[in-house]
């Protein structure tokens, strides 16, 4: 049986860890960011493949989901794994800081990329094979935060996505939305350098940091990629790994 993975944000953070818990079981990756994983790519060779690409440009990414690259790298696989984790903080602050354009780049990537994604993978995987979709939302999808209003709209999109797909009942396809808790990577500690008139709940998440309570990418990953490949993945399309954890 042979599994292949696309791995947006591959880069660095809460993405780099996943895709490292998937070439760790043998399982090749497609990683998709601006930049490469230099890292990964020395510790896995070639089960790792990278494509630099800005997944806030709609365009560039519907030119080349059109093209034939996709279709043959998902080529032979029985199992396709597409986890949407590359995503945006910013603009972070209320209506009147916000800048247009930014509001425009995040729904594009916190949004359109996976959105896109999730058809392309269906169109390009093989015709039997299994298809396994994971959205990394947030706790903000499900809980409103002063300052992060594109954050929280673009999160409850892909929540709702998964549940509008999980009605359509394709064959051979499942679907989860998934909040994985609050992760040790570079998002928070951008939101820890968060000006407070632009965010300001900064200083819990600062006391969370200090005692301890961030978990760290590689634990969430694994817990992520166990949920990912097991039998209940897609029985709840919108869930929460600390209540899976449980
Ligand atoms: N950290 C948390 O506590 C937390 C909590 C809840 C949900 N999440 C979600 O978890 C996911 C990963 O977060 P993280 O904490 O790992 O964030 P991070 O450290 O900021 O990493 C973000 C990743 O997204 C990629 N990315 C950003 N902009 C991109 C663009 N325009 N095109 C392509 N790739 C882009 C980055 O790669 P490049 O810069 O190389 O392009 C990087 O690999 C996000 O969806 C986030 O919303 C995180």
């Amino acid at each position: 049986m042979l599994m292949k993975a696309i791995v947006t944000g591959h880069s660095r953070g809460l993405g780099a860890a996943i895709a490292a818990e998937l070439l760790g079981r043998d399982i090749p990756v497609l990683g998709l960011a601006r930049t490469g994983n230099a890292g990964l790519a020395a510790r896995f060779g070639g089960r790792l493949t990278e494509l630099g690409i800005d997944l806030a440009d709609a365009a560039h990414l519907a030119q080349w989901l059109g093209g034939e690259a996709l279709g043959a790298w998902l080529g032979g696989c029985d199992t396709a794994l597409l986890v949407n984790d590359a995503g945006t903080l910013q603009p972070m602050g209320a209506l009147d800081l916000q800048q247009p354009a930014a509001v425009a780049r995040a729904v594009a990537l916190n949004v359109a990329a996976p959105l896109m994604l999730a058809a392309a993978l269906c169109a390009a995987s093989p015709p039997a094979a299994e298809r396994r979709v994971l959205h990394v939302s947030s706790g903000a999808a499900r809980k409103p935060y002063a300052g992060w209003s594109v954050y929280c709209a673009t999160k409850a999109a892909l929540d709702h996505h998964a549940r509008a797909v999980a009605a359509d009942a394709l064959p051979r396809l499942r679907i989860c939305s998934l909040a994985p808790g609050v992760v040790d990577t570079g998002m928070q500690a951008e939101i820890r350098a968060t000006p407070l008139e632009r965010f300001p709940l900064r200083d819990r998440f600062a006391e969370m940091q200090r005692s301890g309570g961030l978990i760290s990418p590689q634990d969430c990953a694994a817990a992520l990629v166990a949920h990912l490949l097991g039998d209940a993945f897609g029985s709840q399309p919108v869930a929460d790994l600390r209540d899976l954890a449980r």
